[in-house]
């Protein structure tokens, strides 16, 4: 878990965030503990931007991972990641624990069921 969350805050140094100046760094843990992190990557089209948690679990699926442990997420106030990620997190990763932090420590751990409770799943789709 410590692990996890210093992959989370040293990733937060390579966001690229000119426009918010928010930044954001992830890190995921998958099956086979591997940790593969990311940080939020932003466009002057502000709608294009990516936030770090995708950017983390896509890089991730990107590798060939597809099963995961654990999510970390580094802001410099503890922020909670927002709805889209939510969604992604529980379409990729299921009822994860996640650990939200900052610099002064963890500021919640909490999991992906917690995050969006009554989720829409993929499998509504099957
Ligand atoms: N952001 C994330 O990276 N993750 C979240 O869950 C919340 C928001 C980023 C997107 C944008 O670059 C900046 O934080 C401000 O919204």
């Amino acid at each position: 878990m410590k692990k996890l969350i210093n992959a989370a805050r040293l990733t937060q140094k390579n966001s690229y965030a000119p426009y918010s100046k928010y930044k954001v760094g992830a890190a995921i843990l998958t099956k086979d503990d591997t940790i593969i992190s990311g940080c939020n990557v932003e466009s002057s089209s502000y709608g294009l931007t990516c936030c770090a948690e995708r950017v983390a679990i896509y890089s991730a699926i990107a590798q060939g991972h597809n099963k995961f442990k654990a999510l970390a997420i580094f802001t410099e106030n503890g922020g909670s990641p927002c709805g889209a990620c939510r969604q992604v997190i529980w379409d990729l990763c299921g009822d994860i624990p996640i650990y939200i932090a900052r610099e002064t420590g963890i500021i919640n751990t909490t999991s992906s069921k917690k995050l969006l409770p009554n989720a829409f799943d993929g499998s509504m789709l099957k």
